[in-house]
């Protein structure tokens, strides 16, 4: 795998990347955390574009573990990837579902020819995810996934996030 997997402290709405991936939830009409951020900086043409597919591949939402792509609007990228994580369960073991947000969205980055992809970590804020646990699912699908991606960044909105992730550098 030729892909470089980076790690930085920061909004990921700041990013100069091709592509960044928003935590989305199914109705793709927008949220709080990472998706409030990226529609508040990105501007309307992101709901413009998730309302047109909700209105023509997605009647019933984007489903837990798929990715989308729309146009990034305002923000310093050309797409936005919208992905759906699984809300933590302490009874049923939903990581393969986190996991397919990490591949789905290389594969739709992989689609559009993007080579440089932004991801937060998904579902460790209002989907109550556990950080280490998320960190290492995350780490561990790009690392094993076959894409032309050529660097992947995690962006850590806080210290105690970036810690975890890159303790899973190397
Ligand atoms: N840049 C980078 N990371 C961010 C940012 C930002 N601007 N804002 C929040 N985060 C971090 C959070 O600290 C958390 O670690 O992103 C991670 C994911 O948190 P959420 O955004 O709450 O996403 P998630 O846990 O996947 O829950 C998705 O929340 O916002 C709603 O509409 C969204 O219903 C969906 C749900």
């Amino acid at each position: 795998m030729s892909t470089t997997i980076t790690f930085v402290r920061g909004d990921i709405t700041d990013q100069h990347v091709d592509a960044i991936v928003n935590a989305a939830n199914s109705s793709l009409l927008g949220g709080g955390g990472v998706d409030g951020a990226i529609h508040r900086r990105g501007g309307p043409e992101i709901l413009e574009a998730c309302r047109a597919l909700r209105a023509s591949h997605y009647g019933k939402g984007l489903p837990t573990g798929r990715a989308v792509a729309t146009t990034a609007g305002r923000l310093h990228s050309e797409w936005v990837i919208h992905t759906v994580g699984p809300v933590w369960s302490a009874t049923e073991d939903r990581s393969d579902l986190l996991a397919s947000c990490y591949r789905e969205s290389l594969r739709v980055a992989d689609e559009l020819g993007a080579r440089t992809v932004a991801f937060p970590a998904i579902s460790t804020g209002v989907y109550r995810w556990p950080m280490e646990d998320a960190a290492r699912i995350a780490v561990e699908t790009v690392r094993a996934a076959e894409t032309a991606v050529e660097e992947v960044r995690f962006v850590l909105f806080d210290e105690p996030a970036y810690a975890v992730f890159a303790a899973h550098a190397g």
